[in-house]
């Protein structure tokens, strides 16, 4: 059945991000909502990700000299206008006819970093040619075939990608009730998929996706993809200080602390209840990114508090993808960089860095 989606094209109006998921509920179809929307089980760790950044707060500070502040930042020597990312996520063609195709050129708009998704609705390529001037990472879902797993990481190092993101938090589907409710199944292909093996994902949930991709990670798998990449590898989905040493070991070149947005453990803290013990393991070695329930710019201001380096952010990007194509990308990130500006002048913080060394109260 033919699937319709969002194809505007224009900047949108935000008074905040939260408010984001209403609109776009309203307009799309469904079952693809309560896909990109839903958390595990009972959505306690979704909902947590975003209060227990309440748990901590900010000190004003005044007399500080400071009338402008400066977003920019660098990672792995790439200039980015502010320290907000994509974060990877599957099948922006749910959300936009252009799927990651608007997605790249609103990252680059932004001046920041699209990462493309192994499950995304376009080819590795095809985003990468989209906005050729600016940095992308490619996410690796591994799979049990490491001819596949060759194939595609040699498509994305081709298409130029700077980084690869190793999820390794979803060895199978959290148990999402919404998905079983609504009987939701993709219903566009999945190109990156498709260009190896016979199933292009079309008519599949998201339990047989996953069914197909590696489960028994192991730390030698880290080394594995930089041998097959060449490129710096992050490891995403670390939720402990004990599995970031063993990562960092293993060889991992950056440390991506997530719970994939509350959607696979439930029950399990708020990503930023983990960053600061994770980020004390680490002590500077590699970067370290953070996501999981961001909203506000002072969510981002306490995560660089807390330990990260750059912070992701997952559903509001997708939301803006539907809501006004690459400019509406570009509109969430503008948004978030507003409220980040603010805080930080009123918390007396004139760069990232000075962020970093901030202690939260
Ligand atoms: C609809 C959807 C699809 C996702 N697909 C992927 C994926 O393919 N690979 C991955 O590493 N993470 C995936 N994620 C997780 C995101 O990278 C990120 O960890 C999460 O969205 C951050 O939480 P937030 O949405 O509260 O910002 C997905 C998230 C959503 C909402």
């Amino acid at each position: 059945m033919a699937y319709y989606t969002s194809n505007a094209e224009h900047p949108i109006d935000i008074v905040n991000i939260a408010s984001l998921e209403n609109r776009v509920k309203a307009r799309m179809d469904r079952g693809a909502f309560g896909y990109i929307r839903e958390g595990a089980e009972d959505e306690w760790t979704l909902r947590e990700n975003t209060r227990a950044f309440n748990d901590l707060r900010i000190a004003p500070r005044v007399l500080q000299g400071i009338d402008h502040v400066d977003l920019s930042t660098s990672i792995f020597g790439i200039d980015l206008k502010t320290p907000i990312i994509e974060a990877p996520s599957a099948a922006h063609g749910l959300a936009h006819v252009k799927g990651e195709v608007d997605t790249a050129i609103g990252a680059a708009k932004a001046g920041t970093l699209f990462a493309m998704s192994t499950y995304g609705s376009t080819p590795v390529e095809e985003a990468a040619a989209a906005a050729p001037e600016a940095p992308q990472f490619f996410q690796l879902y591994m799979s049990k075939d490491d001819g596949f797993n060759e194939f595609l990481i040699k498509k994305a190092v081709k298409a130029g990608v700077k980084a690869i993101i190793m999820t390794v938090d979803s060895t199978l589907g959290g148990y999402r009730e919404e998905d079983i409710v609504s009987h939701f199944q993709f219903p566009l292909p999945m190109p990156n998929l498709a260009a190896y093996s016979a199933s292009d994902g079309v008519g599949k949930g998201i339990s047989e996706i996953y069914a197909a991709a590696k489960q028994d990670f192991v730390p030698s798998d880290i080394a594995k993809v930089k041998d097959m990449s060449g490129l710096p590898v992050f490891v995403k989905g670390i939720q402990s200080p004990e599995d970031a040493i063993v990562a960092i070991q293993a060889g991992a070149d950056g440390i991506w602390v997530s719970n994939h947005g509350g959607r696979q453990l439930d029950g399990g803290p708020a990503s930023i209840s983990v960053l600061p013990a994770i980020a004390k393991a680490v002590n500077h070695q590699v970067p370290v990114i953070f996501d999981s329930g961001v909203r506000r710019g002072q969510h981002v201001f306490k995560a660089l508090a807390s330990g990260a380096d750059l912070v992701a952010i997952g559903r509001p990007v997708i939301y803006g993808l539907n809501l006004g194509g690459a400019e509406g990308v570009k509109s969430v990130f503008d948004h978030l960089n507003m409220e980040l500006s603010i805080t930080m002048q009123l918390a007396g913080t004139k760069t990232i860095e000075e962020i970093k060394k901030t202690t939260l109260l």
